[in-house]
């Protein structure tokens, strides 16, 4: 990582499944005022759109095919719903469909095909490139933004995201259970960090940061005090 001038441009925050990447990442955007991009909601919106059709989720051509053809937007949030973007493709608003459990239980597959991340990342780059902005994702420090000023990787054991992943779904007034949220974080982390292309992994220049023992502010104080 180039040395960087304060605060950095260029914010890749990376991490595995509910390390609270966005919650982070977000925070960080605003207290900044630079631009928040979530990549995840990319890969969430073509596995949504490929369930929603009924698509072979094996048939990697078919899901690559329809990652090229989606016309996918982010843009800043229009509603206060707990949103932190609008997700768009083809123009419909599905930021709340691909948040749903069928997503979260295939986005992993989708995600692993090289034609799909061919098919998103170049755009990530486009914005990512335009700096002022904090980038959230699995590969933005190792792949799509090798030269970000700032790389974070932010980890924390598979049961404490668990327990912050159920805790989100809880506080929605929907149903959850502790052990298959577990289970299920475990089987994309698998799938995350295994996969050839653009495996979960932090960048050799990453600053690591545990959560396990730290609570949201001070992951939020000690990001802060890297971007001095
Ligand atoms: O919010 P959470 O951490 O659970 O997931 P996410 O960031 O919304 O990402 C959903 C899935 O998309 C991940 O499990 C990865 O399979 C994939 N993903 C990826 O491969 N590369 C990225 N840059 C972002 C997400």
């Amino acid at each position: 990582m180039a040395a960087h001038s304060s605060p950095p441009s260029t914010i890749a925050l990376d991490g595995p499944a509910a390390s609270g990447k966005s919650t982070i990442g977000l925070r960080l955007a605003h207290a900044l005022g630079y631009t928040f991009f979530d990549t995840g909601v990319m890969y969430r919106a073509v596995a949504w759109l490929a369930l929603q059709r009924g698509l072979n989720l094996s048939d990697e051509a078919a899901v690559t095919k329809l990652a090229e053809e989606t016309d996918l937007d982010i843009r800043s949030a229009s509603k206060e719903d707990g949103r932190t973007s609008d997700v768009l493709a083809n123009g419909q608003d599905i930021t709340w469909e691909i948040r749903r459990p069928e997503v979260d239980a295939n986005v992993s597959v989708v995600s692993a095909y090289a034609g799909v991340r061919r098919a998103l990342s170049a755009h990530q780059r486009r914005i990512g490139l335009r700096g002022r902005i904090v980038m959230v994702g699995r590969d933005i420090g190792t792949i799509i933004l090798p030269e970000a000023d700032l790389k974070i990787y932010l980890d924390a054991s598979a049961e404490e995201r668990a327990r912050r992943r159920y805790n989100e779904i809880i506080a929605r007034n929907e149903k959850a259970e502790y052990n298959e949220i577990l289970s299920k974080v475990r089987a994309r982390d698998q799938i995350d960090s295994t996969r050839t292309v653009a495996p979960l992994k932090p960048a050799n220049d990453a600053v690591i940061l545990d959560s396990d023992k730290l609570s949201a502010d001070e992951v939020f104080e000690r990001v802060m005090e890297l971007c001095k």
